[in-house]
């Protein structure tokens, strides 16, 4: 399967062709609820329909591997709940959760060019979330891979490194060693990843819901190891697997829609696609 790099079938089929915890990460964005023509997954339906997915990819997780899911809400639009965001989201996280799935953190994808509409009583939407969940209580993170520079100019830098009052306790009750901020080769991005949306980037690949490389490019490199296992069940244009093989791992996807395996296939093996890897940086950097 390793050496097809997308294999064209549905998930809930090839995730047990998985060996039991050969998988490093799984990073996917799937089908969202209700959103298109290619899924049609009702979102009172949505936690149901993913769960016997959740149930395989926790089988094939190595014990310090992970499952990040890229998820966005929606306005219900028939319904008890229509015109208000339905709970979808939520709901799956507590169901993950209880399945055994560790919730390690929410991530915010902040898209600094999402596109302008009519909504509503509300703004655009302008994040989508990123929930990882881990199989294990020690599980891989590599912080330092995702480091972003520091703000601080080379002058405070270096006043700060000789600070003989480091360490001092503040009125919160930490007594963190300042000299050691700048010590770590940039500095911690937070949860909230800006990344900008790409639209319709691949040519050839008219895939409407792609990620920007950007996105897969910040978990991979924090959330699996190098020559690990990266697996994508709802694989799409190949993103995950292309960003994923650029930064030597191993990686794979499933992909339900023919045209679409065809397409990611080729992306795979050209090792690129058309959006330059995006410039990782703190949000109000
Ligand atoms: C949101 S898109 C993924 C886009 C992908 N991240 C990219 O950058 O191109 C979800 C994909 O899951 C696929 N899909 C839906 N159900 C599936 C299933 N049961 N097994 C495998 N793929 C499935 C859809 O055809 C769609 O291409």
């Amino acid at each position: 399967m390793l050496a097809e790099g997308i294999v064209h079938g549905d998930a809930v089929d090839l995730l047990p062709k998985l060996p039991a915890g050969s998988v490093d990460l799984f990073f996917t964005s799937p089908p969202y609820a209700d959103a298109r023509a290619y899924s049609r997954i009702h979102p009172d339906r949505y936690v149901e329909w993913f769960l016997p997915y959740a149930e395989k990819m926790m089988v094939a997780t190595a014990e310090t591997g992970s499952l990040v899911v890229n998820i966005k809400n929606r306005v219900a639009n028939r319904g008890a709940l229509k015109g208000q965001r339905h709970p979808y989201v939520y709901q799956l996280v507590l169901e993950l959760q209880q399945m055994g799935w560790r919730w390690i953190e929410t991530y915010i994808w902040s898209k600094p060019n999402a596109v302008p509409g009519k909504f509503g009583p509300r703004t655009k939407d302008s994040f989508e979330y990123v929930y990882h969940f881990a199989r294990g209580e020690r599980p891989f993170f590599d912080l330092d891979a995702v480091r972003v520079p520091y703000k601080a100019d080379a002058a405070e830098i270096a006043r700060r490194n000789l600070d003989v009052n480091g360490r001092r306790t503040t009125a919160a009750g930490f007594g963190r060693d300042r000299t050691k901020t700048y010590l770590r080769g940039g500095a911690d991005p937070g949860n909230v990843v800006s990344v900008p949306q790409t639209y319709n980037q691949h040519r050839g690949v008219s895939h409407t819901a792609a990620m920007p490389e950007g996105l897969a490019e910040f978990f991979v490199r924090c959330a699996s190891p190098k020559g690990g296992l990266v697996v994508d069940p709802f694989a799409g244009s190949g993103t995950t697997v292309v960003v994923a093989r650029r930064y030597d791992r191993q990686a794979l996807g499933f992909e339900l829609h023919e045209d679409y395996v065809h397409a990611a296939r080729d992306r795979v093996a050209a090792g690129q696609a058309d959006d330059p890897a995006a410039v990782l940086r703190a949000v109000g950097q």
